[in-house]
């Protein structure tokens, strides 16, 4: 693709998502006191959580950041899609923090998870962070093997208003057997209990917001 063409999608998906955080930043200012934790499970090159730190910083909430910094894993059988490709999208956890701390995040109100999730999110890691909940908890890990640990770990943070976002919602041409959509209806179907409703929607993205755990 042209490199002009290349831009003009890129500005296209960050004014998707600048919505999604405008969504985000007045859900809670509405429903106050939402209060937690900012997760963001696939952080890569900081673009997302500088939004989510310009639009959420005044809710007093710590940021996580979840990621392997080294890339993309080895991509299995069920997440083959020409666009991704083992150690694809890295961002190193160092280049990554200058990355959102010149943009004004303080250090001390972030916390960086290096590793791949199938190793680091373990019940130890669990308990390290029980002292909140989530109020976002931001999906943005492409794949359907990254998702369903992403999923099983992040169901211990919910609350009533949590959002969960989906930015890979629409990849693997929405197939409701692929990706972020698969792990998300295998999720549901595991926790029956659960309840969630639409939140919003962008070309390539889905939230949700928690009504019931
Ligand atoms: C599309 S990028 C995230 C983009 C990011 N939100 C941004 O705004 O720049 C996907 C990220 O997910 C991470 N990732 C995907 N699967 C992972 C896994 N199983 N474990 C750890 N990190 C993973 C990759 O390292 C990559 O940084």
């Amino acid at each position: 693709m042209p490199h002009f063409l290349a831009r003009r999608q890129t500005r296209f998906a960050n004014s998707e998502r600048e919505y999604v955080f405008q969504c985000i930043e007045r859900f809670c200012r509405i429903n106050r006191p939402i209060r937690g934790y900012y997760m963001e499970f696939g952080c890569h090159s900081g673009t997302t959580m500088r939004m989510a730190w310009r639009h959420t910083k005044q809710f007093d909430w710590h940021y996580l950041a979840f990621d392997s910094f080294e890339g993309l894993p080895e991509i299995g059988a069920i997440d083959r899609q020409d666009i991704w490709a083992k150690g694809k999208l890295k961002t190193a956890e160092e280049e990554f923090l200058a990355i959102v701390t010149r943009a004004g995040m303080p250090r001390d109100r972030l916390t960086t998870v290096k590793g791949f999730y199938a190793e680091t999110l373990t019940d130890a890691l669990r308990a390290r962070l029980a002292s909140r909940l989530a109020a976002v908890v931001y999906v943005d890990c492409d794949l359907y093997e990254s998702a369903v640990p992403v999923l099983r770990f992040a169901r211990h943070f919910l609350q009533l208003g949590t959002i969960v976002v989906f930015d890979d919602w629409d990849c693997f041409k929405a197939d409701p057997d692929k990706g972020e959509r698969r792990a998300w209806r295998e999720f549901l179907e595991a926790n029956p209990s659960l309840r969630f409703e639409e939140f919003c929607r962008v070309s390539m993205a889905k939230a949700f917001v928690c009504v019931a755990l």
